[in-house]
């Protein structure tokens, strides 16, 4: 339990008690504070309304604070301000009951059904920072929604229907479907594409079979769909090596690409032509919705049906929406996805309002993920140019945090540090799209990254691995170290403190979703942990009591490290 949610009821409780019944669940407006642990700050704006200074206001509400053994302390300082300063005891008895609590005070809420739409790379394209950031986010938020007790649908939305397949299906022809250019799909999936794009604009032939067989695609022709599913087969299997890399929990049975929806399109426009909201023009079915203008106040269309007859993004975005809600039977409906989407996904959820796809019970949230720069502050690429291979930026990051064990632990095993080096490389990596807000840009930079001080994963990281040690030491295991804690130093106070917020943080990264702020909150109990274990020692301890007091809030402290991490995805080494 959280100090909001334990001592917002108490406030509220003598106000209502000091003020009048008309001020039952009154906001104590309680915010962080230097000089106690937390200050309720209510009395200014209720002292306007009852027309008495805000420090009588304050004074009355003291009176009737029930704090028996919740608070060591309460004062009014400056102009009504309440410090309220927690009872150790009070402190102790919530630490300790996490540690005999197995979901460490994460509530277990009302399940909703939540489909998360993230990920979701092009077939035969590289997946480029973009995805691994939507990768690294709706992982994190399917891991917390879950956690929580949410029904969590993971769809991977892939990119493998559209007009590139014609040249990409020919050239898998040309080039034999079991040749190694073939299984460049699997292993540099731009090399592939650029060659069937060279193909395409050098020799007219090509381009015409190409065309051909965009058509022969979408009519159905059997041998067409044989080659496209060995086409969309070997992506998968580039995908499914970058997922099982990054450690990400989407399989095959999560992929709900572009083509799942081809028998849906024409029944789509034809119902939203019928009902009024799409008209043609030029050539096009398109539905103009309200609000959505471009330059010169010109309408901007939702083009649903191009004029060759081809249909596009929006309709098959439209048809997720009414997947979703029909058949999954959603309650809240993510679409983890790059920012600039935005305008597109708004139009396609208004569309899908109007068509009565789309309920008002059923909230849809675009959780905007940011661009990933270089150095020079634009999208990231390679020295040359070229967009970046991400297997190849992986591999990179691993062999850099070699690089920094091998400096820092070379008395460790080589075992043990082959076997660390990709946790923390592949974590630092997501800590780093995780805890800047996902809307935002941020700059990649690797060595930033895998620093083993500052707001990185390793820095967590190694924050456990040191609590684990301290077990190795002692000869126990924390599963065994489930005494009572009783805090009495300021620096297991200011530990157990954060430690009692990680349930109100889990929640509040669910409903927000923001995986930054579980990040931020890690980040605050390493450094509390680094503070106590300064300051407390542990297993030097002279007192056996105090020493199994210690020993027991270490173990929580794990904990919530190795619980936290792995809600975003990431592993805690034994060892560092
Ligand atoms: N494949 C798209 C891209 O690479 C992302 C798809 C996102 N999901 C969606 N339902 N539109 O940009």
């Amino acid at each position: 339990m959280s100090l909001q949610s334990a001592l917002s009821p108490l406030v509220s409780a003598a106000i209502e008690a000091a003020l009048g019944p008309e001020h039952a669940g009154a906001d104590p407006v309680l915010r962080p504070s230097q000089f106690a642990d937390i200050q309720a700050n209510a009395a200014l704006a209720l002292a306007k309304r009852a027309g008495r200074p805000p420090r009588d206001v304050a004074a009355a509400i003291v009176e009737h604070l029930a704090a028996d053994g919740v608070l060591a302390q309460v004062e009014i300082s400056g102009p009504g301000f309440i410090n309220l300063t927690l009872d150790d005891a009070w402190i102790g008895n919530r630490v300790s009951a996490m540690s005999a609590d197995e979901r460490l005070g994460v509530p277990r809420q009302e399940t909703q059904t939540v489909p998360i739409d993230y990920s979701a790379p092009n077939v035969a394209k590289e997946m480029h920072v973009g995805h691994l950031r939507t990768t690294v986010v709706g992982d994190a938020l399917a891991r917390t929604l879950e956690h929580l007790g949410h029904h969590v649908i993971r769809q991977n939305h892939i990119g493998d229907w559209g007009t590139p397949f014609g040249m990409l299906i020919e050239h898998l022809l040309e080039v034999g479907e079991d040749s190694d250019e073939a299984r460049l799909l699997e292993t540099d999936p731009n090399a592939f594409y650029q060659a069937a794009r060279g193909r395409f604009e050098s020799d007219e032939d090509f381009a015409t079979r190409s065309r051909s067989r965009v058509v022969a695609l979408q009519a159905g022709d059997a041998e067409t769909l044989r080659l496209w599913t060995g086409l969309v087969e070997l992506s998968t299997h580039y995908f499914n090596r970058i997922y099982g890399t990054l450690g990400v929990t989407l399989t095959d049975a999560d992929l709900a690409g572009e083509s799942t929806y081809n028998d849906d399109l024409a029944a789509i426009c034809a119902e939203l032509e019928a009902a009024g909201i799409a008209t043609m023009s030029e050539g096009a079915l398109c539905v103009f919705l309200e609000g959505y203008t471009g330059r010169e106040g010109r309408p901007v269309p939702l083009i649903i049906r191009k004029s060759d007859g081809g249909y596009g993004y929006g309709t098959t975005d439209l048809a997720t929406v009414r997947h979703r809600v029909r058949d999954l039977v959603a309650d809240r409906i993510l679409y983890v996805v790059g920012a600039p989407q935005s305008l597109h996904l708004n139009m396609v959820w208004d569309t899908a309002r109007l068509a009565g796809w789309l309920p008002e019970s059923v909230e849809v949230v675009h959780v905007q993920i940011g661009n990933v720069l270089g150095e020079d502050r634009k999208i990231l690429r390679t020295r040359s140019g070229a967009p970046l291979r991400l297997m190849a930026l992986l591999e990179e990051a691993v062999a850099t945090a070699r690089a920094v064990i091998d400096e820092a632990r070379p008395d460790l095993p080589e075992e043990t540090r082959a076997t660390i080096a990709p946790q923390i490389g592949i974590g630092a990596v997501k800590y780093a799209d995780l805890s800047v807000a996902h809307d935002s840009e941020y700059v990649f930079d690797l060595s930033r990254m895998v620093s083993l001080t500052g707001n990185t994963g390793p820095y967590l990281q190694y924050a456990a691995a040191r609590v684990r040690s301290i077990f190795r030491t002692a000869g126990v295991g924390p599963e065994q170290a489930r005494g009572r804690i009783v805090v009495t130093e300021p620096a297991e106070r200011e530990l157990a403190l954060e430690l009692i917020e990680f349930g109100e943080v889990v929640a509040q990264v669910g409903a927000a979703l923001e995986p930054h702020r579980l990040c931020g909150y890690l980040f605050q109990v390493a450094q509390a942990f680094s503070a106590f274990y300064e300051n407390c020692p542990v297993l030097k301890a002279e007192d056996p009591a105090v020493r199994e007091s210690r020993l027991a809030l270490c173990a929580v402290t794990l904990d919530v490290l190795v619980t936290g991490l792995g809600l975003l995805g990431i592993e805690a080494p034994e060892e560092m």
